[in-house]
């Protein structure tokens, strides 16, 4: 494949070096097209040697082959690492003041870029507003990571790691949007875009009294990054949180989420069921305790010296999965679950994930093994997705968002058409 690697003027100019040697390495053709303060960062040199390929960032270099026309036209797909706050505002507007952003205009491949900024930059209205256009565009955005920004620091606005760059834009190289189909059609190009979606997350709260619950270990983190990857794909989505940290969901507000904090069974039910109403797809990602206390109390339960405590009577929770594949709140919704299994002498992972994909009627059931250092709160995850009658019909393993986009994949094959 051909690549333009685009190059802007932040502190994590640094990794594009890393991502191009990761390219090269697999064998695509990469030019780099650095911007003037890029160069400031990391010498035309590097990128020469490495790229096998002269590097200008200037118009007015080799002028007779009219290079940003050339080089746009030629390109099977166009990355951007870092895209800086400045580059994000020239692209959004249309700007051709230096080779990158002129070849950004004649490109009409896949074009991926991976934003780095400091948290406040990444946030701010106008930023969000650039990359909301770029989006509206068919340009795949990449959301920022969460870390360790260039001073002590953190928040999100990191670049993500090379490898997770080049694995995503390789990916929608190979599905695209392609941009050209999204400037002449005027639309969103994302292969979710116009869709609703609802995605559930974390695990809920069962209150014994007003200090103490019953709780579970999930994360919430395999709900974000479907959330995440279906907002970088284009759809509308509404995330409900269960118990989640602000700090865990903030890069999805800013993407333009919405995300709505709930704490019990009963309070996820009602807010899942509410977004559920004008939804095309409904995600039920969060672990939801599938019993509560009886009648928790109003005052906190005080111990009593030598006396056993009254025991805990738990009554069933509505199993907000199961209602939603029955009902069908919306014609032609899509609903898929997950199951978290451990597997034991009645049966192995799978097979109890098989028959829980036909108990409960889904769509799609993701399922995935836990246990310890398994899929709880770990960053990657194994899942098998089956379909209502327990067939197979994917799998992923790796990062919590490899396995995202895996599920949209089989999702968008099934969704009906708008
Ligand atoms: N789920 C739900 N409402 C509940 C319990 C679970 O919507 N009250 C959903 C979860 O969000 C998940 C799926 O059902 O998508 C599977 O949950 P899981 O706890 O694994 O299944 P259970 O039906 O509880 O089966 P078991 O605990 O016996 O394995």
């Amino acid at each position: 494949m051909r690549i333009l690697l685009g190059v802007s003027g932040g502190i994590a100019a640094y990794k594009a070096v890393l991502l191009l040697r990761l390219l090269r390495e697999q064998g695509h053709a990469v030019r780099v097209i650095p911007t003037a303060s890029a160069l400031r960062f990391v010498g035309a040199p590097t990128f020469e040697a490495l790229s096998g390929e002269p590097v200008t960032g200037e118009v007015f270099d080799d002028v007779s082959r009219v290079q940003h026309v050339a080089l746009g036209q030629g390109a099977d797909l166009v990355v951007v690492a870092p895209a800086t706050a400045d580059l994000l505002s020239r692209a959004a507007t249309g700007r051709a003041d230096d080779l990158l952003t002129s070849t950004l205009l004649t490109a009409r491949c896949p074009v991926v870029m991976a934003p780095a900024m400091h948290t406040e930059m990444w946030e701010h209205p106008a930023t969000q507003a650039n990359v909301a256009t770029l989006r509206e565009r068919g340009v795949h955005v990449i959301e920022p990571a969460s870390g360790r920004l260039t001073g002590a620091d953190t928040g999100p606005g990191r670049l993500p790691e090379p490898e997770e760059i080049a694995r995503i834009a390789l990916d929608v190289a190979a599905r695209g949007p392609h941009t050209s189909a999204a400037v002449s059609a005027m639309k969103p190009a994302g292969d979710l875009s116009g869709r609703r979606v609802v995605v559930s997350a974390g695990g809920t709260r069962e209150a014994i009294d007003p200090v103490r619950f019953i709780g579970n270990r999930s994360s919430g983190k395999q709900g974000v990054a479907l959330a995440q990857a279906a907002r970088d794909r284009g759809a509308d989505v509404v995330l409900v949180a269960a118990n989640l940290e602000a700090a865990a969901t903030a890069a999805l507000r800013a993407s333009g989420a919405k995300v709505v904090d709930v704490e019990s069974a009963a309070q996820l039910r009602d807010a899942v069921r509410q977004g559920a109403a004008s939804a095309d797809v409904v995600v039920m990602a969060a672990a939801v305790a599938d019993f509560r206390p009886a009648g928790a109390p109003e005052a906190k339960i005080k111990k009593v010296p030598g006396r056993a405590p009254a025991p805990i009577e738990l009554v069933e929770n509505p199993d907000v999965l199961a209602e939603l594949a029955r009902e069908r709140l919306r014609p032609g919704q899509v609903v898929v679950g997950f199951a978290a299994e451990t597997g034991d002498e009645t049966g192995s992972v799978l097979e109890h994930g098989r028959a829980k994909a036909r108990r409960k009627g889904a769509d799609l059931l993701a399922v995935n093994a836990v246990g310890p250092g398994r899929g709880f709160g770990t960053d990657t995850n194994d899942v098998t997705i089956v379909d209502r009658a327990g067939d197979v019909v994917a799998t992923a393993h790796g990062t919590k968002r490899v396995v995202a986009d895996a599920l949209w994949d089989a999702v968008t094959k099934i969704v009906p058409a708008i």
